[in-house]
């Protein structure tokens, strides 16, 4: 089922409908338009009350973010948790002393939550951030922002339409090196940019693609072991229980894009910052492979190397590399005509640095900027701040002030169109081009 065939809003129609119907199946939906829900008007003391769907790894930690800067100041509380694992509400519930629900309508139902974050497998992303949007909710939405480009136009319109607040949770926006150098870029200090390169190795067994497994866990069963599997699969492909899809979700195409939505996002969503206006690609080229070894070959479709090339209108390019069996990064670096900007000496792109430099081109270099500049390496100092705590404490401001957040839905579809190509590109082995004006994809370059 694709996003098109939901019909979030019909569900939402019935918010009032009974506990008890809620907690039967997945909503039967057709696409109707109903009035939306505005939400509550937060003063610049109100305490903001937020709930979670999605509590495994991911959303356990963002939640206790939440939690922390709550107890710090009294500003935000966590009032819910939603997971479709018994277990994994049970322990969230206790932990930060709220309600906890199997069903994420009844979070998206409750008059008062005024923020959900969603921390769900990627194939639920839009879905649940779509719904409770219509439900006059603000957003803190995990990264990838969604799984298909077609879900992604939808998040952009709905924010549009709703005006509701949407952060998207790659926290390493919230990094002071990507504002300096985008400042860096609009003063002039590389010149036209030419291209910018990343990557994103590690090499770990256990990896995202080996986490463990409860042997109780299923949807057979009662109590604390039980999975409502249905409501997991959600609007991905029907299948019967897989413990193996349920705990290790990132090996699969029909919830994930592998390294490319889990890791370069973080890498793609932070360049469309530093370049200042973010940028749909025009023209998207990927492959990869399974080339790991048999620790890496087990049941998986994601490839564990993969590598993709893209080119923008404006006349650049970007280059991402990336391997879980080998862990020596390529420089991230952002490269202009006249200076390159190093945004991290080790290498990992989105990886901290005290400080970002601007190396000229000195050889066959601009005349007029080396006289400007000089020819010596300039180190521009980078504020170390906790990304994740500066991320959410950014969506929380924007919530009282309306402003759009550092990771807005914009910039995080331009960094989302990119990665799913990529995925795309492939799984098809094609080379493909977007046409923005119509959030389309073709392996025929857009005629002008
Ligand atoms: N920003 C980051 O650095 C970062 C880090 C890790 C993960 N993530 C993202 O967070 C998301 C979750 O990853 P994870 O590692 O926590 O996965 P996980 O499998 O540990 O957790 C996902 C949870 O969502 C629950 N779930 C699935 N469908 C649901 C539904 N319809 N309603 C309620 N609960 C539902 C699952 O039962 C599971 O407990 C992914 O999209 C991932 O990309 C982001």
């Amino acid at each position: 089922m694709s996003t098109g065939d939901f019909n979030r809003r019909a569900f939402l129609r019935q918010a009032g409908a009974t506990s008890a119907a809620l907690s039967v199946a997945a909503p039967a939906m057709a696409a109707r338009p109903s009035p939306k829900m505005s939400g509550r008007v937060i003063g610049a003391n109100d305490r903001i009350q937020v709930a979670c769907v999605g509590v495994g790894g991911r959303g356990h930690y963002v939640t206790g973010v939440f939690h922390k800067i709550g107890q710090d100041t009294n500003n935000c509380a966590v009032v819910g948790v939603c997971d479709v694992y018994q277990r994994r509400v049970n322990s969230n519930k206790e932990q930060y002393k709220c309600d906890g629900t199997l069903d994420y309508r009844e979070i998206l139902a409750r008059k008062d939550v005024d923020a959900v974050i969603v921390a769900t497998p990627d194939h639920w992303h839009a879905r649940i951030a779509l719904e409770a949007m219509d439900a006059g909710k603000d957003v803190y939405l995990e990264k990838p922002m969604c799984h298909t480009i077609d879900e992604a136009r939808q998040l952009v319109n709905t924010v549009k339409e709703t005006k509701r607040v949407l952060q998207v949770g790659s926290q390493t926006t919230s990094g002071d090196q990507w504002h300096k150098a985008r400042k860096a870029i609009a003063d002039g200090m590389i010149g036209k940019h030419i291209m910018s390169q990343g990557s994103y190795h590690r090499n770990s067994r256990e990896g995202e693609w080996n986490w463990k497994i409860d042997e109780d866990a299923g949807p057979h069963t009662k109590g604390e072991a039980y999975v409502d599997w249905k409501m997991w699969l959600g609007p991905a492909p029907k299948r019967d229980w897989n413990p193996d899809r349920f705990f290790r979700f990132r090996k699969y195409w029909d919830y994930s894009g592998g390294v490319a939505t889990d890791l370069f996002f973080h890498v793609a969503a932070p360049m469309n910052i530093c370049w200042g206006e973010p940028q749909f690609p025009s023209k998207v080229m990927a492959s990869g492979g399974i080339y790991g070894g048999p620790a890496f070959e087990k049941d998986r479709e994601v490839p564990d190397t993969f590598h993709l090339i893209a080119e923008y209108a404006k006349g650049y390019s970007v280059v991402l590399s990336s391997s879980m069996a080998n862990s020596q990064h390529i420089p991230g670096l952002i490269r202009g005509k006249d200076a390159s900007l190093i945004m991290v000496e080790h290498g990992r792109f989105e990886g901290h640095a005290d400080h970002i430099t601007v190396r000229p081109e000195v050889r066959g270099g601009n005349p007029e900027y080396l006289a400007k500049y000089g020819k010596e390496e300039i180190k521009i100092p980078v504020e170390n701040n906790d990304p994740m705590r500066t991320h959410v404490s950014n969506f929380l401001d924007c919530m009282r002030t309306r402003n759009k957040p550092t990771l807005d839905v914009e910039t995080a579809a331009r960094a989302q169109v990119l990665i799913s190509m990529s995925v795309m590109s492939c799984r098809q082995g094609k080379v493909l081009y977007f046409d923005e004006s119509k959030w389309k994809v073709s392996d025929k370059p857009v005629k002008a």
